[in-house]
């Protein structure tokens, strides 16, 4: 019997320098043999969000420390290896290419195959690390850059159901935070904000919520939290802020997904209802919560990835890398890498002022 294939994943597409360590496995389960993400929030934490080539500066220093660190880790060594994937977009151009340009050499000198991965592929695919899931299935990914409906028919295989038309879910998140004076990157401490708050304290709006199918726009929720902010005197207030901004968002998750499934379902109506939640954003606890609340509802099978596999790491590069090595779908050294691409390549531009949804 063939050994099982050993994947080599690398990430650097923004803030994370990762590498990870995956194994095939009979159990139709891979592996994580190791899963190393070396996060740079003191880097940028002064200038309150990602500075580009600070960023790709530091992926230069750690990126060999954090594929050594995954090796071991791993107890394998170079020679085990069957192929290197790397994300080669979507991304910051210097920051991708740090890493693609890492794997593309490190393949060339040990003469196995290099594969290039699209990040949002990574998420897409993430839940496949923990459980078993068949094709097709319904996908919200919910990240820093990206909230989008997606219906993943196969690897590769993406047709998009609605996304947003202006500021992604993380990014409102962000923004909310530093409005609220919270230091950078402020999502995650926005959820711990808003356990001490009334979170129907304040009503703030909630954009296309009647329209658009499952489009989502979230910049208006920004303008609100901006007028209540100024008007703040008390720690109680900013706590009921932030609880009702998250309350916000779980309300418009919850409807918008209710519309998705709606539009899964008139494609997809012969198969299993899946539904995977998956990026930075499917951490947040309330989230998940009220998801799986209409999940049930709508009897579909709801999966997110653990809390270290939400948010970016390169477990999910290689796990995305493994099933293309499985269908031997390698990529030549020239590969350049790709700030923009999107997994529905025939979905339409809809971001910006005027975009009629
Ligand atoms: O997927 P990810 O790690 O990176 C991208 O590909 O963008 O997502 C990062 C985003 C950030 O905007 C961060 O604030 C948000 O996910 N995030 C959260 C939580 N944890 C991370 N937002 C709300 N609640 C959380 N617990
Ligand atoms: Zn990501």
């Amino acid at each position: 019997m063939s050994k099982n294939a050993l994947i080599m994943g690398i990430e650097t597409s923004c803030d994370e320098t990762a590498a990870a360590i995956i194994q095939d496995d009979s159990s139709g389960i891979p592996k994580i043999l190791s899963n190393i993400v070396s996060s740079q929030f003191d880097v940028h934490k002064k200038f309150g969000g990602v500075v580009p080539d600070l960023a790709a500066r530091a992926h230069v220093e750690k990126i060999d420390l954090i594929v050594k660190k995954a090796l071991m880790k791993s107890k394998k060594s170079l020679n085990d290896i069957d192929a290197v994937a790397a994300t080669a977009g979507p991304g910051l151009i210097v920051c991708l290419s740090v890493g693609l340009n890492f794997a593309k050499a490190l393949s060339l000198s040990l003469n196995k195959p290099f594969i290039g991965v699209n990040h949002l592929e990574g998420h897409a695919l993430s839940p496949k690390l923990q459980t078993k899931l068949d094709y097709p299935y319904l996908l919200l990914l919910i990240s820093g850059g990206h909230s989008q409906f997606l219906c993943v028919n196969g690897l590769g295989n993406y047709k998009r159901l609605g996304t947003t038309i202006d500021d992604a879910l993380g990014e409102a998140f962000d923004k909310a935070a530093k409005l609220l004076g919270i230091e950078f990157p402020g999502g995650p401490k926005i959820e711990i904000l808003a356990k001490k708050g009334n979170p129907n304290k304040f009503k703030l709006p909630m954009p296309i919520i009647n329209k658009g199918g499952c489009n989502f726009s979230f910049a208006g929720l920004k303008t609100a939290v901006l007028k209540i902010s100024s008007t703040i005197k008390t720690e109680q207030e900013k706590y009921d802020l932030a609880a009702s901004f998250q309350n916000t968002i779980e309300r418009i998750l919850y409807k918008k997904t209710q519309v998705a499934f709606n539009e899964y379902l008139k494609i997809n109506n012969n198969y299993s209802k899946n539904f995977v939640v998956a990026g930075g954003v499917a951490a947040n606890k309330n989230i998940r919560k009220k998801i799986e609340e209409i999940s049930n509802e709508n009897k579909f099978n709801v999966f997110f990835p653990s809390l270290d596999l939400c948010g970016d790491n390169a477990a999910m590069i290689a796990m995305v890398g493994l099933e293309k090595f499985k269908s031997k779908n390698f990529d030549s050294h020239d590969l350049e890498a790709r700030p923009r691409w999107q997994l529905d390549e025939n979905a339409k531009f809809l971001k910006g002022a005027g975009v009629k949804i």
